[in-house]
Formats: C-alpha cells, structure tokens, sequence
C-alpha cells in the first residue's frame, strides 16, 4: 500500500511537470494548479487521504514524498506564472519590450538626387545616359571643340595637366566628341560627371564639380528641336508654370549659342535676392554644334545637324534645397546630408 502511494505521488509529480509546461496563460495555469493542489477535489490532497490506509510504520515516509511533491508542483507553479507573466524578458537578460533603435539609413547626396533626376527625365525624351574619362587630352578638351589653346575661350577653362597634353576635363563637351566616334546618327546622350578648373574654393566655385552635357544629332535637327526640348526639360523639371528664355551668347562649339533661363524658382520672377533682381536663373549653356566639331569627330557636317547643351546639376541642387554656399555639398557632415534623405 505504501509503496504503491509512493509510485501514484511520483507519478503525479510528472503529470504535473509537463502540465505547468503546457499551460499558455495564467488562466490555464490557474486550472492546472487547482486540478493539482486544490483542497477539495485536487489529486494530491486526494492521494493523501489515502494515508489513512498505510501502516503507520510506512506513514512517515510516504508523507515525506507527499510534501516533496507538493514542494515541488508549487515551485513549478511560481516558475511558471512568473515566465508568463514577466515582460518579455530572455534568459539572456535582453529586454525585448524597449522601442528599438532605428536603423542608419544611407541617402543619395542632393547633387546626386539632382543628376538622377535630371537624367531621367531625358531618358524619357529618349537620351541615353554615357560616361567618358576624367583625364583628357588637349585634343578632346580644346581642339576637337573647336577652341584653339590660345584661344580666350580655353583660358576660363584653366585646368591642372597631368602631363604634357594631358589633363583633367575642364567640362564634359570632350565626350561629344568621344560619342561621335563611336556611334552613328541618330545620337541623343546626356554625360553626367565630374569636372575640374583650378578655380578658388569660395562660396559660388569649387576646384571640381558635376557637369551634365546633353548631345542629339540626326538629319535634320534644326534651332526648334533644341528650344523645344530644353523648354520640355525645363518644365519636367522646374514644374509647368516654370517660363524658359534663350539669351543668345557665344561658346566655341555651337552656333549660333544661347544661355537658358529659368524663371526664378524663388519668386517666380518677381525679383529676389537669389535671382539678384532679375527674376531669372541661368541653368545651362547650348547650341547647334558647329560644323567644325562635327568634322573633327568624322560626321559629315553637310548631312548632319544637332544641338548640344551643358548644364552644373550642383547649382541647381544649391537653388533647389536653397543651399547658400557651394562648400556643403563637399562636407561629409551627417547633419548636413541627412536632411535630403
Ligand atoms: N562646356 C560648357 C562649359 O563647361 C558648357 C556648355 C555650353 C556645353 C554650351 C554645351 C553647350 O554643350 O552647347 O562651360
């Protein structure tokens, strides 16, 4: 009889063990603990009325086991009810419940926002996107462009040489020249990419910048199709109410040449500082490519025509985001470049 007591509290000790286990909530654990240990009709206090029935030389031992048990459901019960019911605390002390730390999210740099942008839109207007190097010869940069290197025009594009006859692209044109050679008409690109001129480091000017050229020739491209596109370009960009003008102007490569305006996005051309009293931007330099550029990149200057433009996505980021001083673009200050992410 004793024995048999023992083996039923033994028993009743595993059932326990993997209920409290099982149980999901306090709730079930509430049930559980009074299926266990309830005073009435609980398992245990039902094998101890069974006591009464040992030998009382075998009574002290059963007790014994009977409290053990006992001792042991009700720690399992604490253990349980804490797990339950404490936050959601791991066993390696990590406290799941406190709002996590958001993550460092990187961001394009608003001048490479600016490019993309610009990029896209002429993609749509079917220009292909083209790269070509940042160390040039004199040729490409100069010579091929039409511009002599005793020409005035060559002296405001002062740039550092790498070598004799070799230097650091001072605009992007040299690659209409590098494009022309390596593909027939019809040709429209835009080249993004980085410039350089042995400029001062000042508030308006950098040493190196980012220029976008643009180049479309075909049979037949006439002064419309540059205008046209541009003003289509101006008004993508800029929004529709934005108004363009072409000032003529003079650049070595195209004839005849224009200045593009934009109206001034600050004051929609009523004059302001940013547009120092005028109500307009100045955003790129163009033109119908001269013929001489064209014979010099082996086209055909009878058959074809075409117009090319050149444009500093940095100064229109600057009038975009109202940037006053070129200088922060080249900074790597989080707080700076964190307010375009
Ligand atoms: N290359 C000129 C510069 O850096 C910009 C430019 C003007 C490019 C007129 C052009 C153009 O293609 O047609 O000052």
């Amino acid at each position: 009889m004793a024995s048999e007591l023992i083996a039923a509290l033994e028993s009743l000790e595993q059932e326990a063990r993997t209920a409290i286990a099982a149980a999901s909530n306090t709730a079930e654990l509430e049930a559980v603990r009074i299926h266990l240990l309830g005073r009435k009709e609980g398992r245990l206090t039902a094998l101890v009325r069974g006591l009464g029935n040992v030998e009382p030389a075998d009574r002290p031992a059963v007790g014994a086991t009977a409290n053990r048990v006992k001792q042991i459901i009700s720690t399992l019960l604490d253990e349980r009810v804490a797990e339950l019911t404490a936050p959601a605390a791991t066993a390696q002390g990590v406290d799941l419940t406190l709002p996590g730390r958001s993550a460092w999210r990187g961001a394009r740099h608003p001048v490479t926002v600016v490019v993309d942008e610009i990029c896209a839109i002429f993609r749509a207007l079917g220009f292909t996107r083209v790269r070509g190097p940042e160390a040039e010869t004199d040729w490409y940069n100069f010579e091929a462009l039409n511009t002599p290197l005793d020409h005035p025009a060559a002296d405001a594009h002062d740039t550092f040489y790498l070598a004799p006859g070799l230097l650091l692209r001072s605009h992007t044109s040299p690659v209409q020249i590098r494009t022309m050679q390596a593909y027939q008409p019809p040709i429209r690109v835009v080249v993004p990419g980085m410039v350089y001129r042995r400029d001062p480091f000042d508030a308006s000017h950098a040493p190196a910048f980012e220029q976008i050229e643009g180049l479309a020739v075909d049979e037949g491209v006439s002064f419309v199709d540059l205008k046209a596109t541009l003003a289509e370009f101006a008004h993508r960009f800029f929004g529709p109410e934005a108004e363009v003008r072409f000032r003529p102007s003079f650049f070595p490569f195209t004839e005849p040449s224009a200045e593009v305006d934009v109206s001034c996005l600050i004051c929609s051309g009523r004059g302001c500082s940013v547009c120092k009293g005028s109500g307009w931007l100045e955003i790129m330099g163009a033109g119908m490519v001269h013929p001489r550029v064209f014979e010099n990149a082996g086209y055909d200057s009878e058959r074809y025509t075409g117009f090319a433009f050149g444009m500093g996505p940095a100064r229109i980021a600057m009038l975009r985001y109202r940037i006053p001083d070129i200088r922060l673009l080249y900074e790597s200050d989080v707080r700076f470049l964190e307010q375009f992410a």
